[in-house]
This record gives structure tokens, sequence and C-alpha cells, in this order.
């Protein structure tokens, strides 16, 4: 812009200057209508700009854009909640929030919604993805140097859009699949048992699993290592016993608008089900 600017510039001022009235003669200057030249000249490079702008960037789009065809089985399947994030793995193993992959590998996800319009969106490593209800999108995702990724929607999608959080763990192959081989093993017999009965009683269990590989309800986010997270609700409050505990007494007032219900319990059944879920590690 600096330089196109610049010849502009010169340009005006040199006219200016070399065209100036000189005071000797009162008669209009030469009058010059059209140059076909000119014309062709700035027609035709214009379009030709824009051609081998047009070549480039599609060049550049069937690179970086994922096969939308779905004919390759994707690597891992990120389902948008309001307002929460789900991640199916091909063995089976779903987990909400902290989605785990791979380093220096381009992994094929495909995104989904369960209800409203929603964007996948991890912007240190890839571009957007909307999600949009009964259709399946694809995109590449991948992360050269191990670490933790931030991600969050990017479409406005409900009250809580802003708290639609999560995070994306990059490990080098080795110690991902440790990490996923772990998940997979664990079964219903490896949760603390005490308090999973009375969990099931109070219908939580009619929302939430609290082993990963479990089918998800879809209707709220899998509690599997709970206790590890770092943040609940999409990033909304810091995991602390706290903030948990006022989950179990009003979860709307924990996260307006969100689709859990209040469940009546008394102090003694949240006090048990706090430590039931502080156990899930
Ligand atoms: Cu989901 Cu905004």
């Amino acid at each position: 812009m600096a330089v196109v600017f610049l010849v502009v510039l010169a340009g005006v001022v040199y006219s200016v200057v070399r065209f100036r009235s000189r005071g000797q003669t009162t008669a209009e200057p030469r009058q010059i209508f059209g140059s076909p030249k000119l014309e062709v000249l700035w027609t035709v490079l214009p379009v030709l700009i824009v051609t081998g702008l047009f070549i480039v960037t599609v060049r550049a789009m069937v690179l970086i854009d994922a096969p939308q065809d779905a004919v390759h089985p994707p690597d891992l399947v990120v389902i948008a909640h309001q307002w929460w994030w789900e991640a199916r793995y091909p063995n089976g193993v779903v987990v909400p929030w902290d989605i785990h992959i791979r380093t220096s590998r381009r992994l094929l996800v495909r995104v989904e919604s369960a209800d409203v319009i929603h964007d996948f969106w991890v912007p240190q490593l890839a571009r957007k993805m909307d999600a949009v209800p009964g259709r399946q999108s694809f995109i590449w995702l991948q992360a050269d140097t191990p670490g933790i990724y931030t991600g969050t929607c990017s479409e406005f999608c409900g009250a809580q859009h802003s708290w639609m959080r999560f995070r994306v763990i990059a490990q080098p192959q080795a110690s991902f699949e440790t990490w996923l081989d772990n998940e997979a093993r664990t079964t219903i017999d490896d949760v603390p048992a005490p308090p999973e009965r009375f969990f099931r009683e109070k219908g939580c269990a009619t929302c939430h699993t609290v082993v990963a590989r479990q089918p998800s309800s879809g209707k709220g986010p899998s509690l599997a290592h709970l206790a590890s997270r770092e943040t609940l609700g999409g990033g909304i409050s810091r995991n602390t016993p706290d903030n948990l505990m006022l989950w179990l007494t009003d979860p709307q007032l924990a996260k307006p608008g969100n689709r859990m219900p209040n469940t009546p319990l008394t102090v003694e059944e949240r006090r048990a089900l706090l430590m039931y879920l502080e156990s899930l590690r």
C-alpha cells in the first residue's frame, strides 16, 4: 500500500508541477479523449493478476483443506454441544474438554454438532471449521511441538458461547498411545464404587458417564477423570471442590442456561457425591 501510495503521489506531484498554468495563456490545454492502448492495458493487466491469484489460491486450498467426501476414516470425531465439546477416538474412547493428539502427524478430524451451529477452532493449529447440525465437515489438525493448545467455539451459539473452551494436548506418539490405551482399559469396575449406585439412582447417570470408554448419552459431558481437569463447564470456573459443589447445588447459577437441571439432594447427599466426583482421577 505504501508503494502504491508513493507512486500515485509522485505522479500527482509531477503533473501539478509539470503542467501548472504559467500565466502566459488563458486558453484550455489540449484535451485528450480516450486511449485504446491504455484501456486495453489497464483491463488486461488486472485480469491477469486476478487470474494468477485465483490459481495460487485454489492450489493452496486444495493443500490446506481436508477432503470433504468422508472416504477416509477420521482419526478423531469432534462433536459440539451447547456448551461443551466431546472427542471420540476410533477405539471407542470418548473424552470431553481435553483432546489428546499425537504430534507431527496430520490428523483428519470430523466435526459435527449435536444441536446448533458451533465452530471448532484451535488458533495455533488449524483454521476454523463450522460444526453444522446434520452435516459432517472435515479439517486437518496437526501439532509439531508437544504442548497444550487452547481451543474455543468461534460461532455464536447461545448464552454461554464464550464458555465453550477446550484444550488440545499434543504428545509424542509413545506417550499419546500410553494415554489412549490407559483410557481404553478403564472399565466401570475400575471406577470407585461406594456412591456409584447412588450416582445412578439420583439420575446423574441418565446424562453423564464416568468411564472414558462408554458411549456418551450426548446430553451431558462424560465425567471420566473429572478430578484431573483444570476447569469446569467449558472453562467457566476453576475445578475446585467449592465450584464443583456449586454445580451439584445450583447448576443454573454455575453456568446460566446450561442443560443441567437442578437435582433435589440433601446436604449429606451432595457431600457424598462431591467426594465421589473428586475421586475420579
Ligand atoms: Cu458453540 Cu459458540
